[in-house]
């Protein structure tokens, strides 16, 4: 009986390992780092592009924003939900953020090249998190974290065959 307390002692309120998901906290914690850079890179390459590619790079990069902002409020509540709380500050996610942020980039090979860079980051650091999540028996963030690992490998490979590199 007293050993059956002491295991759901050692769990979160949705039935997790604490330790596990507290550690997947602060994985999620610098994936929402990393995307918050990337979302201001984004919005930045949006912004500054000019040039030939002008009309379809800017919608292009709308498209990307948006969808990474959907992503963003996504990572903070899956955090929540794990009973963590979200980085929610410039500062923070600057110093947690492995995406490096970008400043006055305005050509279609710059600013595709910098988008494309930042998916690479992200991709990565979400496969940790997939690593983490299945060691926790976490299925939601695994599917949340699955999810957005397809859409980008997806939207990477599309700015790849865009830049013919
Ligand atoms: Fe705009």
């Amino acid at each position: 009986m007293a050993k059956k307390k002491n295991i759901s002692k050692g769990t979160n309120s949705v039935g997790l390992d604490s330790k596990l998901s507290k550690a997947l906290v602060g994985e999620l914690n610098l994936t929402l780092a990393a995307y918050q850079v990337h979302y201001q890179n984004l919005r930045g390459c949006h912004w500054n592009i000019t040039g030939p590619a002008f009309f379809e790079l800017h919608a292009k990069f709308e498209e990307l924003y948006t969808k990474a902002q959907v992503v963003i409020d996504s990572l903070a509540e899956r955090i929540l939900t794990l009973e963590g709380r979200p980085l929610h500050t410039y500062s923070a996610y600057l110093k947690a953020s492995k995406v490096k942020e970008q400043n006055d980039l305005t050509t279609a090979k710059e600013t595709v090249a910098c988008v494309m860079g930042d998916m690479s980051v992200l991709i990565a650091q979400q496969r940790r998190v997939l690593e983490m999540a299945d060691k926790a028996g976490d299925e939601a963030t695994s599917t949340l974290i699955g999810d957005n690992v397809t859409a980008m490998e997806k939207d990477l490979w599309m700015l790849r065959a865009y830049s013919g590199v």
